[in-house]
């Protein structure tokens, strides 16, 4: 028996909502991959995907996740033994150690603790302690997913050039969302994946290869086949793949990026930002306290922790049973410890003002005493300044 139920509102941070103009290109018949319509549609989204990420990098489009095209950046950069500095503050800072490990590379960390941002002067230090040049590759990850911190790619990414090693940067949450002039900040490598701010199903992922990039990959020994760069450029030069891509995917890719164009570039970004004050406007309004502070939170994900004695496990199942709203729960220390809510890719303001009252609402009922009546008025009255704020 179907119950009718309201429609899933998933505000998880990825997979995000898709807009029904992707899903129904996700519903055609696939065309061939070597057929020349195929070939002009390949040839406009790296284009566009250039476009977007203001660089005249190489822009690769891989099919596989996000984890993938990490691997991906790894492989084509490094040669075993290489000392590779990974900037952690998350689990995804984190999960490039395993990576890079996983390939043989000299592993060192510049930790900081997961809410907080890396620390830039720390790095400024450590590298300038690097004299004899012995850091060949610098990872880190721009939107921290597991706790909802953006770090600064532009210092960062600076300090590393200065230094002589690769910056490689995960813009996974942030690609689309938030302005990364991949050029002007100097980025050497940088991934992102389809299901996030790019509004698509999981399946594809992204990677910027710039010309120090490929002067590495020229070097590195590496095993590598179905993930060699080299190759992929080759075939994306010529409009085409090495091997069989997801199509149907590359199709939705090009409507997400005719989307992001048609409501303007500035403007999604703009959007990104208001949805940000306004929930976290509204959160506050509610008692409710929020992992990182407003100098480094991050416009697509917003961390809380559950108020008293009510748990994250009982806000997440009042969520999906009475609203159906899904968020998500902490990552591995943080599991149980703060829920998270994601708001990048198709998701509007209405979307803010509906999980606020929502949430709002299942608190009221588990017993919180919340100054509730002002979160909407809360929220409105932030995203109105936000909006005023924004760049035209
Ligand atoms: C910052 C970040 N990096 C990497 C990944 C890994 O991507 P995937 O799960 O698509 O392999 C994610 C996934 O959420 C992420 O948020």
């Amino acid at each position: 028996m179907t119950v009718l139920k309201p429609a899933q509102f998933l505000m998880i941070p990825g997979p995000t909502p898709v807009p029904p103009a992707i899903l129904e290109i996700l519903a055609r018949h696939p065309i061939g991959h070597r057929s020349t319509e195929m070939s002009a549609i390949i040839g406009d989204v790296t284009q566009q995907l250039k476009e977007l990420g203001e660089t005249e990098a190489d822009a690769l489009i891989l099919t596989g996740s996000g984890t993938m095209a990490m691997e991906a950046a790894i492989i084509n950069t490094i040669s075993p033994g290489d000392k590779v500095l990974c900037l952690v503050n998350g689990v995804f800072g984190a999960r490039w150690v395993k990576v890079a490990q996983a390939y043989g590379a000299q592993v060192v960390t510049l930790e900081s603790v997961p809410g907080t941002a890396i620390d830039v002067d720390q790095l400024a230090n450590h590298l300038a302690q690097d004299k004899d040049k012995s850091i060949k590759v610098v990872i880190v990850t721009h939107n921290e997913t597991s706790t909802g911190v953006m770090n600064d790619i532009r210092r960062i990414a600076h300090l590393v050039k200065k230094h002589g090693a690769l910056s490689i940067v995960d813009a996974v949450t942030s690609f689309a969302a938030v302005r990364i002039p991949i050029d002007e900040w100097m980025v050497d490598v940088l991934v992102t994946g389809s299901q996030k701010a790019l509004m698509l199903p999981p399946g594809l992922s992204i990677v910027f290869f710039g010309q120090r990039a490929w002067a590495a990959q020229a070097t590195a020994k590496t095993h590598k086949f179905y993930l060699d760069l080299a190759r992929c450029k080759k075939s994306s030069d010529a409009n085409t793949t090495p091997f069989t891509p997801n199509v149907s995917f590359i199709c939705a890719l090009q409507k997400s990026l005719q989307l992001i164009k048609e409501e303007g570039i500035s403007k999604v970004q703009n959007r990104h930002l208001t949805m940000k004050t306004m929930l976290r406007a509204g959160l506050r309004s509610m008692g409710l306290k929020l992992l990182v502070d407003d100098e480094n939170a991050s416009p697509t994900i917003t961390a809380i922790l559950p108020p008293g004695k009510i748990t994250v496990a009982e806000i997440r199942k009042a969520l999906k049973e009475d609203y159906n709203i899904i968020v998500a729960d902490g990552q591995e220390d943080l599991q149980g410890k703060i829920f998270r809510i994601g708001h990048m890719g198709y998701v509007f303001e209405r979307d803010i003002l509906m999980t606020i009252a929502c949430l709002d609402a299942i608190l009221k009922k588990m017993g919180h005493a919340n100054l509730s009546e002002l979160s909407i008025s809360a929220a409105l009255q932030a995203g109105l300044k936000t909006n005023e704020q924004s760049v035209k």
